[in-house]
């Protein structure tokens, strides 16, 4: 099978943020899969200089990562109950481009509910983007103690089963969506 274009999406800026060790431990078992090509998406380096989704207020290299993306991974920290702002901003600055497609969600805390209310959250703004979510969360808490900081190695066998299982599922979606994007008429396709 040819492989299918995964965009993996940080949600946060933080300095010394633990979700980026989710969100690389999800590309490490992407990439061994050989079922996907994946770009990596860190908000740090992108530049969004304002609100909106006009030319001046995207940064084209995340324009081009969802054009060509097949599926997504967003992996969200949980702030204040939600989401951060970081990742609704970078979301917010494309629009027609992830129509059809799938994501899957990963949500990360230090408490014990694992962002499960901030992946709540954002699957209310994932459907209005017409994407469509899986519901195999990854679900991450105790996010100071899930890694080895030094290695980057999970201490717990969950999250590697999680994201296996998510990837699956994602992938399933990737490839009934990529079809019907190609052959299903629509007028949200030509
Ligand atoms: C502004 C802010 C708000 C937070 N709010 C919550 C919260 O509502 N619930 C929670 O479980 N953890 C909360 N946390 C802790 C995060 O879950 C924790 O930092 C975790 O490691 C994920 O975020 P990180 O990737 O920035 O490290 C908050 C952290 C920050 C910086």
């Amino acid at each position: 099978m040819e492989k299918l274009n995964l965009a993996i999406v940080l949600g946060t800026k933080r300095n010394n943020n633990k979700s980026h060790f989710v969100a690389k431990h999800i590309k490490k078992v992407a990439e061994e899969s050989g079922d996907w090509s994946v770009e990596y998406v860190d908000p740090a380096t992108l530049e969004l200089p304002y609100d909106g989704n006009d030319d001046e207020a995207k940064d084209p290299r995340y324009t081009k990562i969802v054009k060509w993306a097949e599926a997504f991974m967003f992996v969200t920290p949980e702030y204040n109950h939600s989401y951060p702002g970081t990742l609704k901003r970078l979301i917010d600055s494309e629009l027609n481009s992830y129509i059809h497609k799938p994501v899957s969600v990963a949500g990360v805390s230090s408490g014990r509910f694992a962002g499960v209310r901030a992946v709540a959250a954002l699957a209310e703004v994932v459907r209005e983007l017409g994407l469509s979510m899986t519901f195999t969360d990854i679900l991450v808490g105790d996010s100071y103690g899930a890694y080895d900081e030094k290695t980057g190695e999970p201490k717990h066998d969950y999250i590697q089963e999680s994201i296996v299982a998510s990837l699956t599922e994602l992938k399933w979606m990737a490839q009934v969506l990529k079809y019907g994007r190609k052959n299903v008429p629509s007028k949200y396709h030509k």
